[in-house]
Order: structure tokens, then sequence, then C-alpha cells
């Protein structure tokens, strides 16, 4: 019996390692190793799946993303993962002068808070700068109440905003083009739902539409509504 549980155990370990070493492989250039792993793990245990009941990729057991940040919202005050303590999050790490991708993510979030009905007074959507170089406090005051009016803005300072980036495995980089006097910035392109305790539950990629976000995030505000059994 022991013998057959060292089995196990090694054979988990090579499972382990050679999704590891998969991901390692496989990543997309921009996306952070830890992000292609939990991608590739997310696979590998079905997460994506039709199986998977509450919709979006779950993340493995025992891995953690989300937490304390320290930033400062829209209209210049300070803001901590507090004060969003108690409501759920559609989470992007974007930046305004995004010229595609970014709108686009966030025009899939505003639509899945709307599609939520009565649920989305419990979710708000957050858009947190990568670019706080440029994204002041009124800039993304502007930016994002083009795309839902209670779309929340944060940026902060670069280690502020590097901080929170570490904790849900944002990658990030400038990009400086010669032709251009702007440059643009180089970023993996997640949404994260985030639990009313700051951590994430689920994360889409960007294809993901908002009828399939709308659906995983009600059937978490569902399981986490029903009486514990
Ligand atoms: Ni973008």
């Amino acid at each position: 019996m022991l013998r057959l549980v060292r089995l196990l155990a090694l054979l988990l370990a090579l499972l382990l390692g050679g999704t590891w070493a998969y991901a390692w492989v496989t990543r997309a250039p921009g996306e952070s190793l830890g992000e292609a792993f939990a991608g590739r793990l997310a696979l590998l245990f079905g997460g994506q799946q039709a199986g998977s009941a509450l919709g979006g990729m779950q993340l493995p057991q025992g891995m953690v993303l989300g937490g304390p940040f320290s930033l400062v919202d829209q209209t210049g005050k300070a803001v901590t993962e507090q004060n969003f303590a108690g409501q759920w999050m559609l989470l992007y790490f974007g930046y305004t002068y995004c010229p595609d991708v970014c709108p686009t993510e966030l025009g899939t979030i505003a639509a899945a808070v709307d599609a939520l009905g009565p649920l989305a007074e419990k979710v708000v959507p957050v858009l947190i700068t990568i670019d706080p170089q440029r994204d002041t406090p009124a800039q993304l005051a502007e930016y994002v109440s083009r795309f839902h009016p209670r779309m929340q803005g944060l940026t902060g300072s670069q280690e502020q905003v590097a901080d929170a980036a570490r904790r849900y495995r944002v990658y990030y980089a400038r990009v400086n083009r010669a032709e251009a006097a702007e440059y643009l910035m180089d970023h993996s392109s997640f949404v994260y739902l985030v639990g009313p305790d700051g951590r994430v539950r689920a994360l889409f990629r960007p294809e993901a539409g908002p009828d399939d976000i709308a659906a995983a995030t009600r059937a978490q505000l569902m399981r986490a509504a029903a009486p514990a059994s």
C-alpha cells in the first residue's frame, strides 16, 4: 500500500514538473511563467472544460493570487483592498493608451457586469493601470467612464503598481517605438474574478466573452451565498 502511495506521489511530481517545463516552453511572448503554469494546470485538470461547473479557469489547489494592494483611485484618493472588501471585482490590468486589447477587454467586462442583472451591484469592474506614468487619476477617470459608470480606475506609484501586478502575476513591460513619440506597454491580458476576501476565484482568457464571464461570476456568487452544508 505504501509503495502505491509512493508511486502515485512520484507520478504526481513528474506530472507537475512536466507541466512546469511545458509552461516554460509553451508560454506566449509576454506571458509570465506563473500565468503559463496556471493556464497549463487548469487545462490539465479540466478547469477550462465544460465539466468545470463554475466556469472560467480555476486556480489549482494551493495557488493563491490577489491579496493586499495600496493604490490611488480615479478621484486621487488612496485606496487598498480593504476599500473593496465584501465586494466582488472583475479586475483587469491594462492602460488607457492601449490601442486595441484593453478597450476590447474592458468592453467585455462592462457587458458582463450588465448581463448579471440584479447581481451586478455586488460586482465592481476595476482597471488597474500598468502605465502609471501616463495614467493619472484624471486620465483614468475620463477613460473608465467610457466603459461603465461604475468602473473604477486605479493607479499609483511605479512601486505600488508593480507590487499589485506581482500579486496577480501580471506581466508588463514598456515598448519603445523608434518611429513614434508615444511608447506602448506589452502586458498580459487575463480578466480576474476576485472574491470578497480579495482572492482570485477564477480567471478568464482574453477571448472569453461577456456571457461566459457573467455565467461564471453568477455561479461563484450563488455558491458563496449558498448556506454551508
Ligand atoms: Ni492593452
